[in-house]
């Protein structure tokens, strides 16, 4: 016991000094000189379960002969490693030794283990860190040229779809001449189309330009009676093509200072949802009133409704209630909502299945 006694002595005073460096052998160079052994090692187990070891002579962790004295390092009843010597006959005393030797090392080792481990888990959060940096910078650059290709595909595909709608305007004007019935009924058809296709190029662009915050509003003052009358003779087509009847209720006198061509797309999408989403011979009703600063405007159908669960999801991007439609894809009301924030206002919508739905817009005046 003599022989212990020194080696909690001096392995104290040494870990003391020199608490971390070389720690395994100066510690097995202690313990030789109390127990006779050829190798000693130390298996440590991180809560990863990282294997690593320390061994003063082959630095060979598989090699441990058959004839050697085995001890768990210890922490608060848990093991977190182990201690091997190897080589000679080991008798009972050099066991009991052994023994106790394990415990004082358990508790120098139990603090430079630990500092190992949070040194490794350090680095491993700066290498995270960094791959975590290196990987977002991929994901913001392949975002940029998402955004680029779908604006430029958007704007390729825009200007032959107005040409398209242009001339069929045309020719149902009968600016080529005079036309039949049954002409202007699929000029009516080819407008209703192109119509609904230059819908979802817009809502493509505009779902990138909203992602990557590039949209802006060029705000103007204009009476918002001249924007719903140009808005009505671009739903002209889809009102005729699902036989639906339309009316209006509007402040003539409404003045508004926002960005047209926004305020047109908000309208334009409630309205061709209000069509879209109520069956033939059906009616949609647009109103419009001035309160206080604030002007309200409501569309109103008596189509299919929404169910309550869906009121609020329906705002968010690609969700539609049921089965996908033709001609849909599921960002018309985010875009819209979008561009009502942006103006500072607010949306809403009341819905009842079977008997209808109002959406309802209230934007600042200025
Ligand atoms: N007036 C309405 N009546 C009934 N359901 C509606 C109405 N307006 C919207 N919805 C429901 O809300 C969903 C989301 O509308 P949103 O306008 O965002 O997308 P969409 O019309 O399906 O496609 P798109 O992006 O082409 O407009 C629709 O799919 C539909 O289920
Ligand atoms: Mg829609």
């Amino acid at each position: 016991m003599e022989k212990y006694q020194n080696f909690a002595t001096k392995i104290e005073k040494f870990f003391k000094i020199n608490p971390s460096e070389n720690f395994d052998i100066e510690l097995f160079g202690l313990l030789k000189e109390i127990i006779d052994f050829e190798s000693g090692y130390i298996f440590f187990v991180n809560p990863e379960r990282l294997e690593y070891s320390f061994n003063p002579q082959t630095k060979q962790s598989k090699c441990i002969k058959e004839n050697f004295l085995m001890e768990n390092l210890t922490f608060k009843n848990s093991v977190f490693g182990k201690i091997y010597i190897t080589g000679n006959k080991f008798d009972d005393n050099d066991k009991k030794i052994f023994k106790a030797c394990s415990s004082i090392i358990a508790n120098i080792t139990k603090d430079i283990e630990i500092s190992k481990i949070i040194k490794m888990q350090v680095d491993a959060l700066e290498k995270g860190y960094y791959e975590v940096q290196k990987s977002n910078k991929k994901i913001l650059e392949a975002e940029k040229i998402k955004s680029k290709f779908l604006s430029h595909v958007s704007h390729e595909l825009r200007t032959p779809l107005n040409s398209i709608l242009g001339f069929s305007e045309l020719m149902a004007n009968g600016f080529a001449g005079p036309i039949t019935q049954k002409q202007q009924e699929y000029l009516n058809d080819i407008k209703a189309s192109g119509i609904n296709l230059l819908g979802m190029i817009n809502e493509v662009l505009d779902m990138s330009k909203i992602e990557s915050n590039m949209m802006k509003l060029t705000r103007k003052e204009f009476m918002l009676n001249d924007l719903i009358i140009e808005i009505e003779n671009i739903i002209a087509p889809l009102l005729i093509k699902k036989d639906i009847k339309f009316t209006k209720k509007i402040d003539k006198s409404i003045k508004i200072k926002a960005d047209y061509q926004k305020i047109q797309q908000v309208l334009f999408n409630l309205l061709s949802n209000a069509i879209k989403y109520t069956d033939k011979c059906g009616k949609v009703e647009l109103r419009a009133v001035k309160e206080d600063n604030f002007i309200t405007i409501s569309i109103k159908d008596n189509g299919i409704g929404i169910d309550k669960k869906y009121h609020k999801k329906i705002f968010n991007k690609f969700e539609q209630v049921g089965e996908s439609q033709a001609n849909s894809t599921g960002l018309g009301l985010t875009i819209t909502r979008e561009i009502v924030k942006l103006h500072g206002g607010t949306i809403d919508v009341k819905s009842t299945p079977d008997i209808g739905s109002e959406f309802i817009v209230r934007l600042p005046q200025i």
